[in-house]
């Protein structure tokens, strides 16, 4: 079924929770000739789970806060657990070939000059981030022009009635890639009614005349792979033996100044809390077993998507920051070797119920209308 055209570019709607300020990051990102037939369809902020209550649901205003038992959790996987009629060879074959074109594009450009334009005070976009996006575009409509797609840079396209949603930033670190600082991706998963079924991460590692990249490829059940090798979280489970990796959005708001204080907290009590800038890469890492967690407040669907499967895959544990279960369109993810997640939760869970019980909104965002989903 086709579905809404809007006649601009841009998000036809945004979230009903969100923030000025977080919509009009999602306007005018590249120019409309860029993107010239797309079908726009909007997305649902709120996702209020409109049927009873599923375990320790709590309901504050608008929001919808599910705090799940540790039994539930135990078992909870953000996976998929079919990929229902497309065969996953189909979809995998798909992913890599988008993801060599995302990677194609990327590698013209570094060491180039680049064009930079602004989504904000300090939030870069440059021609690279909508070409990479056209690049795979092109891949995912040819395997399935049915299929629905949610870019960064382009938004909501396709089918809304599919139950397939290709979620893809381009360019993930586009400031580190605007300054040729390593740590930067081009990230793409597929979703099964809101779950990852399939998802690759390149990363560019490297820097100025001599860069390179990883290919990290996973499938929900099929384990994670870096460069065509098996891998695994790592198995350490004490903090003061670990070390982090997070990230700082681009809105300087609570959640921002919490995750400083945790910062601070886990540098003080860790081997170290690292800030790279690429939150796919990031997980990826963690997938690689060279950190033992990651977390990041308020990252958008197609930062994590790819991530969080690669992690899951790679024996890792994924939550919400409260120690929820996590899907896609949640604001908020810590994603670790899994044997040491319970006690960073110990610090992580208390000042995440807190912006909570303060009224921050951590309800769903980026889920295209209409968009039928289990999470
Ligand atoms: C950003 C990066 C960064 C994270 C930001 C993201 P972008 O993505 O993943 O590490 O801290 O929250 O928005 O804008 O470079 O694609
Ligand atoms: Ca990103
Ligand atoms: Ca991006």
């Amino acid at each position: 079924m086709a579905v809404t055209v809007s006649s601009t570019l841009n998000f036809s709607c945004v979230l009903a929770s969100q923030t000025s300020s977080d919509s009009s990051r999602n306007l005018g990102r590249i120019s409309s000739a860029a993107f010239p037939a797309w079908n726009r369809v909007s997305f649902v902020g709120v996702n209020l789970k409109s049927a009873g209550t599923s375990l320790g649901e709590r309901r504050n205003g608008t929001k919808v806060i599910r705090a799940s038992t540790p039994q539930a959790l135990e078992s909870y996987r953000v996976g998929a657990t079919s990929t229902e009629n497309v065969p996953l060879k189909e979809l995998l074959q798909c992913l890599e070939e988008a993801s060599v074109k995302g990677r194609e594009v990327v590698m013209a450009a570094v060491d180039k000059p680049r064009s930079v334009d602004y989504k904000g005070a300090t939030d870069l976009v440059t021609d690279t981030d909508g070409r990479s996006e056209l690049a795979i575009l092109e891949v995912v409509r040819k395997y399935f022009p049915n299929h629905l797609i949610l870019g960064e840079e382009g938004g909501v396209s396709g089918d809304e009635s599919s139950e397939y949603l290709w979620c893809i930033d381009p360019l993930d670190g586009t400031t580190n890639f605007a300054h040729s600082y390593p740590s930067f991706g081009v990230s793409i998963a597929v979703l099964l009614r809101g779950k990852p079924i399939a998802a690759s991460v390149v990363e560019f590692v490297g820097g100025p005349f001599c860069w390179d990249t990883r290919t990290y490829i996973a499938s929900a059940g099929g384990g994670a792979f870096c460069n065509g090798r098996q891998i695994h979280v790592s198995n350490k489970d004490q903090v003061e033996r670990s070390l982090f990796v997070t990230g700082f959005g681009y809105e300087h708001d609570e959640a921002w100044a919490t995750n400083l204080a945790l910062f601070k907290e886990f540098t003080d009590v860790s081997r170290g809390v690292r800030r790279l800038g690429a939150a796919a890469v990031d997980m990826c890492h963690v997938a690689l077993g060279i950190v033992e967690a990651f977390w990041e407040y308020r990252l958008k669907p197609w930062d994590m998507a790819a991530g969080v499967l690669i992690v899951e895959e790679a024996g890792g544990k994924v939550t919400r920051m409260d120690g929820g279960e996590f899907c896609v369109f949640d604001r908020s993810v810590l994603v670790s070797n899994g044997v040491i997640h319970d006690k960073l939760l110990e610090r992580i869970a208390p000042p995440t119920e807190k912006l909570i019980s303060d009224g921050f909104d951590f309800s769903q965002w980026y889920k295209p209308t209409g968009y039928k989903s289990e999470v």
